[in-house]
């Protein structure tokens, strides 16, 4: 209908462009005022006449086509605006068209493009707490939305098992650490390996010396290193895919920096050739001076690579072996920096595509302000732990208000999960994320329960109804009331959010849409009986139930939530 209005205003308005009406239009605040609004204002200086004469002229010589164009049913002038009225029962029966497809807001436009998403990533023998919480929620989000409009996606899980602290870890368990201690304690008695191994070194600092010396023999394939190593990240992988068991996501490689140990020669002497390198300090660097940054460091005074060498390394793997047109980082904003530097070398090897094809995407803080979370000890939060939590508080309330339910595990499970991954999508990704129980857990509000319950609901509905015919065809004019229309306008939406989703890496479109979503199809239950005796008018409203209810499951599954049909 928008399309239709800005041509017949382009007809009546020769001399203003396309772009300007589309700007001018509005979308009026009540229903009454119609579905778009025209201010003729600015008209006034150009055509020197009064505004709501002008609006009353345009709407005199619009009104022959206007009877013509199906999808508006009239317009009319208040003041000096143009009021547009769609025809409802038209766009009503469309809209329950497109939205019965099971596919609906599905589309091919990424059909034949790669784009690879770098994220989740967690350090090996370090916890995964909280901020590796909100690269994989958010990653896995970018995952579904890409797949969902036909682009090839590689998930890849760049772990952090390589690197100076592993050879660091290796001489704290040589000299403080047990074989049983590890085994029965996993991470975190690495973890506190790790620690004894920074408090003995202040007094002993060539503790520094033979990390060193350890981590070099990890580089140069020592098979002592390189056992004990593979064992620490054997173990703490097992503690990783424990959460990514509970959140339901899975990667399609796990290439980790080890991954580009025998990489990042190649690297270097790419970077040799262009000349690229320069020496400081006896480490090799780029120079990056000339783009405002400081240098990237690629290899060190003691001849090791960094964390930066192997992105790079990684880049141009990727762009080799899934040629992909897009490559996303989803990681916390304080390393923007290090994406910048890396970004910018591939660059400056003569590969221009790393300017649109690498997007590094950052996010903030998680903030537990005056929330008491149990921790493990030491006060470190560990995901896996958030999520147990989530899951144990939902389980109460199961018992409390619902003990009769089928399968309070499951429904614990995919709400209590369903709860902490819409608590961390609701809000734009760059700002901080504040962890609430009391908040995120709530039924009423704008949480994942409430989706998820209105999705339950509607299942309730289409369960209990008699009488509904799902295969007859739908009379649209018996649901032309404001409640039923401004649901469908919500439902009709779907497409185009999915696709803003995408374009602006931003999750946050969609959990906001399904609240959307779910607060119009309460007020439309709110105000219309489902259970009526004229059969058109029932068969018509189960329609709109059957349609939210699907928009519902396939906005939470973009998010990575489940859905419950009771809870
Ligand atoms: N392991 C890193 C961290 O925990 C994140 C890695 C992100 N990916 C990358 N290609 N650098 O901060």
């Amino acid at each position: 209908m928008k399309e239709q209005i800005i041509e017949l205003l382009k007809k009546n308005l020769p001399d203003m462009e396309v772009a300007e009406i589309e700007r001018v239009l509005e979308e009026p605040p009540k229903p009454e005022l119609g579905d778009y609004a025209f201010p003729c204002f600015f008209l006034a200086k150009t055509l020197r006449k009064a505004p709501p004469m002008i609006a009353a002229e345009l709407r005199e010589k619009m009104d022959v086509d206007v009877q013509a164009i199906e999808d508006i049913d009239r317009v009319e002038t208040a003041g000096a605006y143009l009021n547009f009225f769609m025809n409802k029962a038209r766009f009503a029966e469309r809209t329950l068209t497109v939205a019965s497809d099971p596919n609906y807001g599905a589309s091919d436009i990424g059909k034949g493009k790669t784009v690879c998403i770098d994220y989740s990533s967690p350090n090996v023998a370090k916890n995964f707490h909280v901020g590796h919480l909100r690269t994989t929620i958010i990653g896995n989000s970018l995952y579904l939305l890409y797949s969902k409009l036909g682009y090839h996606v590689e998930r890849i899980n760049h772990l952090g098992d390589w690197g100076t602290q592993f050879g660091k870890l290796i001489v704290a368990y040589k000299n403080w650490g047990s074989e049983q201690e590890v085994k029965d304690k996993g991470i975190e008695e690495l973890m506190r390996l790790y620690r004894k191994f920074h408090q003995e070194a202040e007094q002993a600092p060539e503790l520094e010396d033979e990390a060193r010396a350890w981590f070099h023999k990890m580089e140069t394939g020592d098979e002592e290193a390189l056992f004990i190593w593979r064992w620490f990240v054997d173990i703490s992988l097992e503690e990783f895919k424990r959460t990514y068991a509970l959140l339901g996501m899975e990667f399609d490689h796990y290439t980790g920096e080890s991954f580009y140990r025998d990489k990042t020669d190649e690297v270097t002497s790419i970077l040799r050739e262009h000349q690229l390198l320069s020496s400081s300090e006896g480490a090799e660097i780029v120079d990056l001076s000339e783009y405002d940054m400081p240098p990237c460091l690629i290899v060190k005074k003691d001849g090791s690579s960094i964390y930066a060498t192997r992105d790079l390394a990684a880049v141009l793997y990727r762009k080799k072996e899934y040629n992909f047109d897009r490559c996303l980082y989803v990681t916390g904003q304080e390393q923007r920096l290090h994406f910048r530097q890396v970004f910018k070398v591939i660059e400056l090897l003569g590969n221009e595509w790393a300017k649109d094809s690498l997007v590094h995407i950052p996010y903030g803080l998680v903030s537990l302000d005056g929330e008491k979370l149990s921790t493990r000890d030491g006060n470190v939060i560990y995901a896996e732990d958030i999520l147990l939590q989530a899951i144990s508080k939902i389980r109460e309330t199961i018992k409390e208000k619902n003990p009769n339910l089928a399968d309070p595990e499951d429904v614990a499970k995919k709400v209590g999960v369903g709860a902490v991954i819409f608590n961390d999508l609701y809000n734009q990704r760059i700002k901080d994320v504040s962890f609430k129980w009391e908040h995120l857990l709530n039924f009423d509000g704008e949480t994942g329960p409430y989706v998820q319950y209105t999705y339950a609901r509607c299942s309730s509905v289409l369960r209990k109804v008699e009488g509904y015919d799902e295969t007859a065809p739908v009379d649209a004019s018996a649901i032309t009331d404001g409640a039923s229309i401004e649901l469908l306008k919500e439902i009709f939406r779907f497409p185009a959010v999915v696709q803003d989703a995408a374009d602006r890496y931003e999750p946050s479109v969609v959990a906001r849409y399904a609240v959307d979503v779910a607060q119009a199809f309460n007020k439309f239950y709110t105000e219309n009986r489902i259970q009526v005796d004229d059969a058109n008018v029932k068969n018509a409203r189960c329609k709109v139930t059957e349609v939210t209810r699907g928009v519902l499951k396939s906005a939470l599954a973009l998010l990575g939530i489940d859905c419950v049909e009771e809870m």
